[in-house]
């Protein structure tokens, strides 16, 4: 963080905290312990064409234009409808789709925050390896066109040590489409030593689909059943299709097919501590989970097969829709090795000893234990290794959030915030100059 000459007297004004992941969006109002708000990341777009008089063609003819609807939140997303696609406003973690955007944005403070945007400074959370291009359009977005009187970007990683009490060490953070090691040093990135590969909870999600279309079981999206019966392992499922359902488009269905993936991988798995091993597989206990479409079943060896993916790359399968890992993927404790060993020796040393997990994937069971005995293998002998973890949920999901939740509320904040004056001074620049 860069101090300025900016004081924004926001003493009674709650700031809004914005954290944006690939899985969901979480908004609410700083003060709080976690977020009022936790929105799916993904958007459902209907393309609507209406024939409008355009004057300022050559001919009056009737011309087409074509409008967007969007459907944002879980009671919108769910209804299936025609000609509606599910899309993520995300790629690799940075907003690509600005449209989109825009709309959650309009979405979080009209119907979330029932905020006017004028009268709240606004702390985003961004990756460490945001463009300056996408941070200075989010700086012009949030005072152009919502007129926020003071804005931050701060980095996700600094915010989730942040709401852990410390200012330095190295964040693994395994969230849904990427892991990432950031190092951390008094409260700013090492950028030159961050390490994100595509691997984390949507991983998963595609071992865990083949894993059960391979057993022959059914995967079949809530909205589409009107009755079911509960049936045992050796039984067809029984369950009735609801009526009237309109064709939906393919990304609807697979969004909805991914939900109830995820909620198996969420209830079944388990990660081994060691490398695995036939003694831990075979002692495993049997969980039973039960789908929507009323099959039940006992599972058994695939409960820490498949998270043992994250560890070991060789426990990774592609299938017709799952592509072949590329070969230089990295698994979750070479991603947090890689990115200790970038360090300078002094640097490494703490890194080493302040490791502290972070993200929904790191929730399976097991998780951080597992990545304390494999980084126990590649620390030096002479450092001394320590692994910490949030022990809730809520804060292993919302570590970002919270942080940024406890900076924005401190007195000596306010001469960080970006203020209007500042941005109308030196403009967009802003973003990269004063948010560091
Ligand atoms: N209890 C759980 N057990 C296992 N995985 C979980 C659990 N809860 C959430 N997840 C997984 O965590 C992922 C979401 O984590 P998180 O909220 O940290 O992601 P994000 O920050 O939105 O996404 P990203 O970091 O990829 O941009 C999803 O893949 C979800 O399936
Ligand atoms: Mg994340």
């Amino acid at each position: 963080m860069s101090g300025g000459a900016c004081i924004y007297d926001v003493d009674d004004i709650s700031p809004v905290v914005l954290d944006i992941g690939s899985y969901s969006v979480r908004a609410g109002y700083a003060g709080c312990e976690v977020p009022s708000f936790d929105i799916p990341s993904h958007v459902g777009v209907r393309e609507v064409i209406q024939s409008t008089t355009d004057n300022t063609v050559d001919s009056l003819n009737d011309t087409k234009k074509a409008q967007k609807e969007y459907f944002i939140d879980t009671t919108k997303l769910i209804v299936p409808r025609q000609e509606t696609d599910v899309v993520s406003f995300l790629k690799d973690g940075m907003i690509e789709d600005w449209d989109i955007f825009e709309e959650m944005m309009d979405y979080v403070t009209n119907k979330c925050l029932m905020c006017d945007p004028k009268e709240h400074p606004l702390l985003f959370s961004e990756p460490p390896w945001n463009t300056r291009e996408k941070r200075e359009k989010l700086m012009e977005l949030a005072f152009e066109k919502y007129e926020f009187p003071a804005v931050y970007l701060m980095k996700n990683a600094v915010l989730t040590l942040f709401a852990s009490g410390r200012s330095s060490g190295l964040v693994l953070d395994c969230g849904a489409t990427h892991t990432s090691a950031v190092p951390v040093h008094d409260g700013y990135v090492i950028s030159s030593n961050v390490v994100t590969q595509p691997i984390g909870g949507d991983t998963i999600v595609d071992q865990c689909r083949l894993c059960l279309e391979k057993q022959g079981i059914e995967l079949v999206p809530n909205y589409k059943i009107k009755e079911k019966q509960e049936v045992g392992e050796n039984e067809k499922p029984v369950w009735t299709l609801k009526p009237n359902l309109p064709t939906v488009r393919k990304s609807f269905d697979d969004y909805f097919v991914k939900r109830i993936v995820e909620d198996f991988a969420h209830s079944t798995l388990q990660l081994c501590d060691t490398p695995i091993d036939v003694d831990f597989v075979d002692k495993l206990p049997a969980s039973s989970y039960g789908f929507p479409c009323g099959f039940r079943k006992d599972f058994h060896s695939e409960r820490a097969k498949i998270p043992e993916s994250l560890f070991d790359l060789k426990y990774l399968h592609s299938g017709l829709d799952v592509p072949a890992p590329s070969a230089t993927l990295m698994n979750v404790s070479d991603i947090a090795a890689a990115a200790c060993g970038m360090c300078e020796n002094e640097i490494r040393s703490q890194m080493y000893s302040n490791v502290y997990v972070s993200g929904g994937t790191s929730l399976i069971m097991g998780f951080p234990e597992r990545l304390n005995h494999d980084l126990a293998l590649r620390c030096p002998p002479v450092v001394k290794l320590r692994v910490a973890w949030a022990p809730t949920v809520a804060e292993r999901r919302y570590g970002a959030w919270i942080g940024g939740s406890i900076v924005a509320c401190q007195p000596s904040f306010f001469q960080y915030w970006v203020s209007k004056a500042e941005y109308k001074e030196i403009g967009r620049s802003a973003a990269e100059k004063r948010c560091t």
